[in-house]
């Protein structure tokens, strides 16, 4: 499993570079690697508008565009953006939508058979060593009729860049290789940090607590 890392590794270096881009004028107290789940929200609430238009802005050729018109009112599958070194160490916020959202947000770490239909988005953003934060891409997830893309476990990986670009890459080596290596057996699902994860809605009536 963890031979596959380095490769992995560098496309995501890649990745950093294509999408290094416009100052977003949202600055933390710190580097990105410190901040608390409220710091991060707090950046996260200064860019998050800005955020969205970048995504929404131009073609996106191949990401049909309602995946990024929606997906901020799919089901948060995060309570606030996390730290992701896996993402070229960038703040992740997960959704899911409702067709997946009940499968998603049991975090169960083995018998995930997601169902065909599930969109799953992850939102990001990263914060330098002096705390200015910068847009990061919208990475996704789109589970496929069985068949339909064996060689990634039938996932679609797509990614939008800050600029609304649809990313341009490999996805066996820059996606899957890395989410099928490391998670293959709960579905490729990488999951956000456990003191990250949203608490699931209970299924009738009740407060969660
Ligand atoms: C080096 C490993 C690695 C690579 C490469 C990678 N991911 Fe991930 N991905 C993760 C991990 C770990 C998580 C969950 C934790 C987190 O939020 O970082 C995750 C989470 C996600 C999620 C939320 C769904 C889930 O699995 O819980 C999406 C969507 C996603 N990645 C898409 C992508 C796309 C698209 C690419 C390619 C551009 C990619 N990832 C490349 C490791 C990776």
């Amino acid at each position: 499993m963890r031979r596959l890392l380095p490769m992995a590794g560098a496309t995501l270096a890649l990745l950093l570079v294509t999408s290094a881009a416009q100052a977003s004028g949202c600055i933390a107290s710190k580097p990105g690697t410190g901040l608390s789940a409220d710091e991060a929200s707090a950046v996260y609430d200064c860019l998050k508008d800005a955020l969205l238009d970048g995504y929404r802005q131009g073609d996106k050729r191949w990401i049909p565009g309602d995946y990024v018109d929606s997906f901020r009112l799919w089901e948060r599958a995060s309570r606030n953006p996390a730290f992701s070194p896996a993402h070229g160490g960038r703040h992740l916020l997960t959704y899911v939508n409702a067709a997946g959202a009940r499968d998603y947000l049991r975090f169960s770490d083995s018998d995930v058979t997601m169902p065909v239909g599930t969109l799953i988005a992850a939102e990001s953003f990263s914060v330098d060593e002096r705390g200015r934060a910068q847009p990061g891409p919208l990475f996704l997830m789109e589970k496929v009729e069985p068949g339909r893309s064996p060689q990634t476990d039938d996932w679609f990986y797509m990614a939008v860049a800050p600029n609304g670009s649809p990313m341009v890459m490999d996805v066996i080596s820059a996606c899957s290789a890395c989410h099928q290596g490391r998670f293959g057996q709960r579905g490729g699902l990488g999951y956000p940090p456990v003191e990250a994860r949203a608490v699931p809605v209970p299924a009738s009536g009740g407060q969660p607590e």
